[in-house]
């Protein structure tokens, strides 16, 4: 991969690493993904600077999917690691298959076809010869499930990827996927990729505990930032050059005022408040921590378009360890929407999270 020169070695510096899910791959606690920035709002040298600052500073897992931006997002990440020369040993890198960027009847979803042929054109934009994990970017209910489990088996068995993982699926089809594979003596999913944020809790605080428990499921978070809403940046309307201004389509409640968006910037309000003056920090920083600090998050996965926007939400790092209990309560006390825990129904819970 290097162009001749001595690649640059990865130091991982102050960033701690956590197991995916129930493997031996490590994984730093915030990575960097590409959805709506890398080959599509930004590219060429900006691209370049953000990536080689994330990987100066511990992160070397980078995220990427076919459908992002038509699959400019893959060859615009694969370049940059290219022309940055880093040794590929160095590095964890994901993509995930679903939309593929030719469409058509057999284009999408996670058909065999799709599944193998998709991931093959992802390698070829990226310019690798594999990925580290391959994710099912969301389920799809017209595949039976025992062709989807044997043509993620196929890919790995091709050593075109080290593990798959699934996407935004309900916990009743991954538990179906763990089922297929245990009977078919297979490889099941290691990780979800979900959203997690301070608004949206229900399925990663809850759905999923069960599944944390019984099989070590890991977790790549997704929007911890919530598109950019929690930085507070939308507290006062929407800034020229902001996602909500490009694509206001993801976020309707914010962009149509509508009440439920109200109530999401009033808390917003709140926890800026609340970073600036117990925690002298940012509401982006306090944020992405709040993620971090959840016991079953694996890594963070960071979106950034600029060098200054990383740098602020790296501070999370530092900030992690200072989320003590008391401070959680406290913050609960503002977001006022914690799931309830899993009803035990007079039965004595085991653990404090609820879990059986
Ligand atoms: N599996 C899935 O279905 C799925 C879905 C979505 C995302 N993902 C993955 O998760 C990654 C992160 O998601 P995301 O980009 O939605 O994360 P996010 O952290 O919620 O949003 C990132 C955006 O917020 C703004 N921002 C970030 N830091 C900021 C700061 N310090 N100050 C002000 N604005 C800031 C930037 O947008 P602007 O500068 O443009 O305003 C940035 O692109 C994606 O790249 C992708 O890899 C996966």
């Amino acid at each position: 991969m290097s162009s001749g020169t001595t690649p640059p070695a990865f130091d991982p510096k102050n960033m701690p690493f956590r197991r995916l899910g129930p493997t031996g791959l490590r994984v730093p606690l915030f990575s960097l993904g590409g959805w709506l920035t890398y080959g599509g709002s930004i590219s060429g040298d900006p691209v370049k600077e953000i990536i080689k600052t994330a990987f100066d500073a511990g992160i070397n897992m980078f995220d990427t999917a076919e459908g992002y931006a038509s699959g400019k997002s893959e060859i615009e990440m694969g370049r940059v690691v290219r022309e940055l020369g880093l040794r590929r040993t160095d590095l964890v890198i994901s993509t995930k298959i679903y939309w593929g960027p030719k469409g058509g009847p057999n284009g999408n979803g996670l058909s065999r076809k799709h599944i193998i042929e998709g991931t093959k054109e992802s390698l070829e934009r990226l310019g690798l010869d594999y990925v580290d994990v391959i994710f099912a970017h969301r389920p799809d209910s017209t595949v039976p499930m025992e062709e989807i489990v044997r043509a993620f088996n196929f890919v790995i068995e091709k050593g075109w990827a080290f593990y798959w993982a699934t996407s935004e699926w309900s916990a009743r089809d991954i538990e179906e996927a763990y089922h297929v594979a245990e009977k078919l003596n297979l490889i099941a999913p290691i990780a979800e990729q979900c959203q997690h944020h301070m608004f949206h809790r229900e399925r990663p605080e809850k759905e999923y505990l069960p599944l944390y428990k019984k099989y070590g499921l890991g977790t790549t978070t997704w929007s911890s930032l919530a598109g950019g809403l929690l930085t507070g940046k939308y507290n006062d309307g929407i800034p020229e050059g902001s996602r909500f201004k490009s694509t206001p389509q993801f976020y309707k409640d914010i962009v149509e005022k509508k009440p439920e968006g109200l109530e999401k910037i009033r808390k917003v309000k709140e926890l800026t408040k609340f970073a600036q003056e117990e925690l002298q920090t940012t509401p982006a920083t306090l944020a992405l921590a709040w993620v971090a600090r959840q016991p079953n998050t694996s890594t963070v996965i960071l979106g950034a378009t600029s060098v200054e926007q990383l740098k602020e939400n790296l501070k999370a790092v530092e900030l992690v360890p200072k989320l003590t209990d008391e401070v959680l309560e406290k913050i609960e006390r503002i977001l006022d929407n914690k799931p309830a825990p899993i009803d035990t129904y007079s039965r004595l819970a085991l653990d404090p999270l609820g879990r059986l």
